[in-house]
C-alpha cells in the first residue's frame, strides 16, 4: 500500500464494511439497500479478501446458502431484520400463487431474478489471497471453502449457460433490467417501453426517501415497468420455459456476458486447485470460447463498442454506455479489435471527455441524447464499473491505463467518500453513502502499488 498518500481511506474503508455487516453478510447500503444483494456480495468479498479471507468467505457461503435447486444465485438475498418501509419489494412480492419447483431448500427468502456472475472472480481472489497468508490454519480454511463451494459455482454458470443460453450463442438472456445490475441504463429503454403494463396495485417508492433528489433513481414508468415484469414472472412461477415462450423482456446482455466469461476462467483455475474432472474443465472452456465468439457477433463498427441484442425486437441496442466494452472485460484475443475498443474508451466519448471532474467512464456517454449526469445507470460514474475495467486492463498488460484508473478512482473516492456512483462533472457524490461495494473496491486499490 502507499502509505501516506491516502492517509485514513483504508480506516474508513474497513469502518463502513464493519457497520454494514449483519454477521455473515453485509448489507449492499445503510438505508437504501437493507439486503444480500448478489454481485454487490461478490465485490465486497473482493474487497474483505485480503483484509479478513475467513469473512470473505463467509460473505459468499451465506450468499450461496440462497441459491435455487436449479443453481440461479438469486439476485436479493433478504434480510428478515430489515426495518419496515426500508425496500419496496420484500420476499412477500416475489412469492408467487404456486410453490416455486426450484426454489431453495434452505428456509432463505429471496427474489426471483439474479445478477452479474462476478462470484467464481471472488472466490479465486480469496484463495489467492489465503495463500498470500501462507499459514497452515488459513490453507486448510481455503481448502474447505473453495470444496464446499465450487460445485455451487459450478451449477450456477451452468444455469446461466442452459437455461439463459438455450440458443448456445454463449450469450446470456436476463428477463428484466434489475439482472443487468444496471437498472435505469439507456440499454434497456427500447425493450421496457415495448412491455404494455397491466392492472399494478399501489406501491411507495421508499428508495426516493434515502436520496436527495428523485432523479438520482429510475422513474416512475420504469419503477411501473420494473414491477409488472416481476408480476409476470411470478405468473409462470420462475418456469424457465414458459418465460422464454411469454415474456416480453428478453436480451441478450453482453456486460453480463463478459462478466461471466472472465468469472469462467476463474472457475477454471478454481477447477484445476480443486481436481474437478476432465470434463468438467472441458465445459467450462467450451462456455469461454463460445461466449467469446457470441461477443464477436455484437461487436458495432460504427461505435467500436460491443451491443445487447433484443430477442423479441430481433436488433441489436443501438446504445453507448460502459457495456460495449464488454469484450475488454472478457478478455478480447484480437488485437486490432482490443485496440480499437480501448481507443473508443479512452475517446472523448467516455473517459477523456474534457469536462470530467476526473477521467473515468461514465455509465453512459455523455454524447447519448438519453444522458444524464445524476440518473443513476444513465450517466454517472460507478467505482465497481471502473474497477472491473482496471482488473481487466492490468490483467491484458495495459498497466498505465490500469494504474491511471486506479489512480483517479482513489482521487474520487478520498474526495467524495464511499458513495454508490458520481456526477462525472463535478465529482458530486450520488445515490447512497456508505455504499458497501465501494468501500470494498477502495480496499482492494489501496491494497495494489499500481
Ligand atoms: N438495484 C435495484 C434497486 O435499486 C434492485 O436490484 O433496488
Amino acid at each position: 500500500m502507499e502509505a501516506g498518500v491516502w492517509d485514513g481511506m483504508f480506516d474508513r474503508a474497513v469502518g463502513v464494511l464493519r457497520r454494514n455487516d449483519m454477521g455473515g453478510w453485509t448489507r449492499a447500503a445503510p438505508n437504501l439497500y437493507p439486503h444480500q444483494w448478489s454481485w454487490d456480495s461478490a465485490f465486497i468479498a473482493i474487497g474483505l479478501a485480503r483484509v479478513n479471507p475467513h469473512r470473505a468467505a463467509r460473505e459468499l457461503i451465506t450468499l450461496f446458502s440462497g441459491q435455487w435447486a436449479n443453481g440461479k444465485v438469486p439476485h436479493i438475498v433478504f434480510n428478515p431484520h430489515a426495518p419496515p418501509r426500508s425496500y419496496l419489494l420484500g420476499p412477500e412480492h416475489w412469492a408467487p400463487a404456486v410453490p416455486i419447483p426450484d426454489a431453495p431448500a434452505l428456509p432463505r427468502q429471496t427474489s426471483g431474478l439474479c445478477q452479474p456472475a462476478i462470484h467464481a472472480i471472488a472466490a479465486l481472489r480469496i484463495l489467492e489471497a489465503a495463500d498470500e497468508v501462507g499459514s497452515g490454519e488459513m490453507a486448510d480454511g481455503a481448502r474447505m471453502f473453495i470444496r464446499h463451494l465450487y460445485p455451487h459455482l459450478l451449477s450456477w454458470h451452468r444455469y446461466l449457460l442452459t437455461e439463459r443460453d438455450p440458443e448456445g450463442s454463449g450469450l446470456v438472456t436476463i428477463y428484466h433490467p434489475w439482472e443487468s445490475g444496471t437498472d435505469n441504463s439507456p440499454r434497456w429503454d427500447a425493450a421496457l417501453e415495448a412491455v404494455k403494463v397491466g392492472e399494478l396495485a399501489p406501491y411507495e417508492r421508499f428508495d426516493l426517501q434515502f436520496v436527495d433528489e428523485p432523479s438520482e433513481r429510475p422513474a416512475r414508468e420504469e419503477y411501473d415497468r420494473y414491477l409488472w415484469l416481476v408480476e409476470l414472472l411470478k405468473k409462470v412461477s420462475y418456469n424457465e420455459a414458459e418465460i422464454r415462450r411469454t415474456h416480453p423482456f428478453l436480451v441478450k446482455d453482453v456486460l453480463f456476458s463478459a462478466i461471466l466469461i472472465s468469472a469462467n476462467e476463474a472457475l477454471l483455475e478454481i477447477a484445476a486447485r480443486v481436481g474437478a474432472p476432465d470434463e468438467e474443465r472441458e465445459e467450462m472452456e467450451t462456455w469461454i470460447s463460445r461466449g467469446r465468439q457470441g461477443l464477436k457477433g455484437c461487436y458495432d463498427p460504427t461505435f467500436n463498442l460491443c451491443l445487447d441484442y433484443d430477442l423479441r425486437a430481433g436488433e441489436p441496442v443501438r446504445v453507448r454506455t460502459i457495456a460495449g466494452f464488454a469484450p475488454l472485460i472478457a478478455g478480447e484475443p484480437d488485437r486490432e479489435r482490443h485496440d480499437a475498443l480501448l481507443d473508443a474508451l479512452f475517446s472523448p466519448a467516455f473517459v477523456t471527455d474534457p469536462g470530467l471532474r476526473w477521467p473515468l467512464p461514465p455509465s453512459t456517454s455523455p454524447k447519448e441524447p438519453r444522458f444524464h449526469p445524476r440518473a443513476y445507470w444513465r450517466g454517472p460514474v460507478w467505482p465497481v464499473i471502473s474497477w472491473l475495467l482496471w482488473h481487466s486492463l492490468r490483467r491484458d498488460g495495459e498497466k498505465e491505463r490500469a494504474a491511471d484508473l486506479r489512480h483517479s478512482s482513489l482521487e474520487q473516492l478520498d474526495v467524495g467518500g464511499f458513495a454508490e456512483y458520481f456526477e462525472p462533472f463535478t465529482g458530486e457524490p450520488l445515490g447512497s453513502d456508505d455504499q458497501s461495494w465501494t468501500a470494498a473496491v477502495a480496499l482492494d486499490w489501496l491494497l495494489e502499488d499500481d
